[in-house]
């Protein structure tokens, strides 16, 4: 098969090395790719929202099979864009994206369908939603702009005065550009967080291992919400019970509702959940693979993927058994100092070979490329996913710090403190 990977962070890598596992992979593209990712696949210099291009790209080289990796295209519709033109893609349609493109969609899908989620409000007129603060509003206090932010569009309120703030932020200065158009005004939660990744062919649902996120900046989750400093997998917190209750009222629903819209859903759903002390709830849906949660997630999936992913495309998901190693993964992200706010980039990264050849490690890069004399260099503000895999979280984690210091970039920087709710949860 021939297969076009769309995007070009650690996400994508995680994707690329597991489809190069693939024996029915002959030959792996990515648009437009990294420095890392350039070792498993061909990277070709298109922009993941440069549809036209990725299309007439996709129908020159005859490509077999499509996955969009990235929120930003699959919410704009290239899944339907490649679908009309005759391309086999993995991924949700625009109209099933909405999932993870539209809170307000997500938020009222999950109250007609009791789906376990928090109380909410939405807003397209920020007068009412001031109005609405002043008036019944309990603090602290969530406030969540409707549409893709790059994971930055959610505010915690302590009082009504950050709150306006919020409200004017988001509606009126546009901070998040349309996301913005509209709000969710929501309950303020307490509890673990969890990742659970799954595979969906529209009717049919399996989950992935469970993983878990730390993102805030520093040590002892202190400092901004980022992207994601590093996770592992499978998180401890995701018990027998957990697993039931969200197996009964979150996951197979959430699908059922999809289809009940006539939203059929194909591809990943990423359910991030809280666990709270009335049980489980959806803080949100993402419509694609985690990042970094496919670094931990996808090194220990036993399937080929590409089986997985065809059929998800087919509908006969219900005939894969979906498997994982009895093992663990950490994954601690390596980021330019001063992320997510500002950080230099064009440092040289030296020792990448050092991963070479070893079997239970992996460096995947999200911010990098080639400089004009082909050395590989910082390129964002996550620089790389440098991940291990180990019989036990524990072991898996010294193995992922151990392998942090293989290599060297100016400006490195990383928390120390990932995995360490494992020995909270023994
Ligand atoms: P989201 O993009 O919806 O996942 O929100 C980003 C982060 O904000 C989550 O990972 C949580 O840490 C936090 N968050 C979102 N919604 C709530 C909520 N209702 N209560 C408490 N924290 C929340
Ligand atoms: N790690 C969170 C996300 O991919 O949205």
């Amino acid at each position: 098969m021939k297969v076009l990977i769309v995007g070009g962070g650690g996400r994508e890598h995680a994707i690329a090395t597991s489809v190069a596992k693939s024996k029915r992979a002959d030959k792996i593209y990515c648009a437009p790719g990294n420095a890392g990712i350039a070792q498993v696949a061909e990277c070709v210099p298109i922009g993941a929202m440069e549809f036209d291009k990725l299309v007439s790209f996709a129908k020159e080289h005859q490509i077999d099979l499509v996955i969009v990796g990235m929120d930003d295209p699959l919410v704009g519709g290239l899944v339907d864009e490649m679908e009309r033109a005759g391309i086999r893609t993995f991924g949700p349609r625009k109209n099933a994206a909405i999932l993870e493109g539209s809170k307000a969609f997500s938020k009222d899908l999950m109250k007609k369908y009791h789906i376990p989620t928090a109380a909410y409000e939405t807003f397209d007129d920020p007068q009412k939603a001031i109005d609405y603060l002043e008036k019944e509003a309990k603090f602290p206090i969530v406030l969540k702009a409707d549409g893709l932010a790059l994971g930055k569009g959610v505010l915690i309120c302590e009082n009504l005065e950050d709150a306006k703030a919020g409200v004017k932020e988001i509606m009126e200065d546009k901070k998040f550009g349309s996301a913005g158009n509209q709000m969710v005004i929501e309950e303020f939660m307490t509890g673990r967080e969890l990742s659970v990744l799954s595979f969906v062919d529209g009717k049919t649902i399996k989950i992935m291992s469970s993983a878990q996120d730390h993102k805030r900046a520093k040590d002892g989750d202190q400092g901004l919400n980022t992207g994601g400093m590093g996770n592992f997998s499978p998180s401890p917190f995701y018990t027998a019970e957990v697993d039931e209750f969200c197996k009964k009222y979150i996951y197979q629903a959430t699908v059922d509702a999809m289809a009940a819209e006539g939203r059929e859903f194909k591809g990943v759903i990423f359910f991030g959940l809280m666990l709270t002390k009335d049980g489980p709830k959806v803080l949100e849906y993402n419509a694609r693979f985690g990042d970094p949660e496919a670094q931990v997630v996808l090194p220990r999936m036993k399937n080929d993927i590409l089986d997985v992913m065809e059929a998800c495309i087919d509908g006969t998901l219900d005939q894969i058994d979906l498997t994982f190693e009895d093992n663990a993964a950490v994954c601690v992200v390596l980021a330019s100092d001063g992320y997510p706010v500002s950080y230099e980039k064009g440092f040289v990264i030296s020792g990448l070979e050092a991963f070479d050849g070893k079997e239970d490690y992996y460096c995947f890069h999200a911010g990098t490329k080639f400089d004009a004399q082909g050395n590989i260099v910082t390129n964002g503000g996550r620089v790389l996913g440098v991940t291990a895999t180990g019989a036990t979280l524990k072991e898996a984690r010294a193995k992922a710090y151990e392998a942090t210091g293989w290599v060297s970039f100016d400006n490195k920087y990383m928390r120390h403190d990932i995995g360490k709710a494992i020995d909270e949860a023994n």
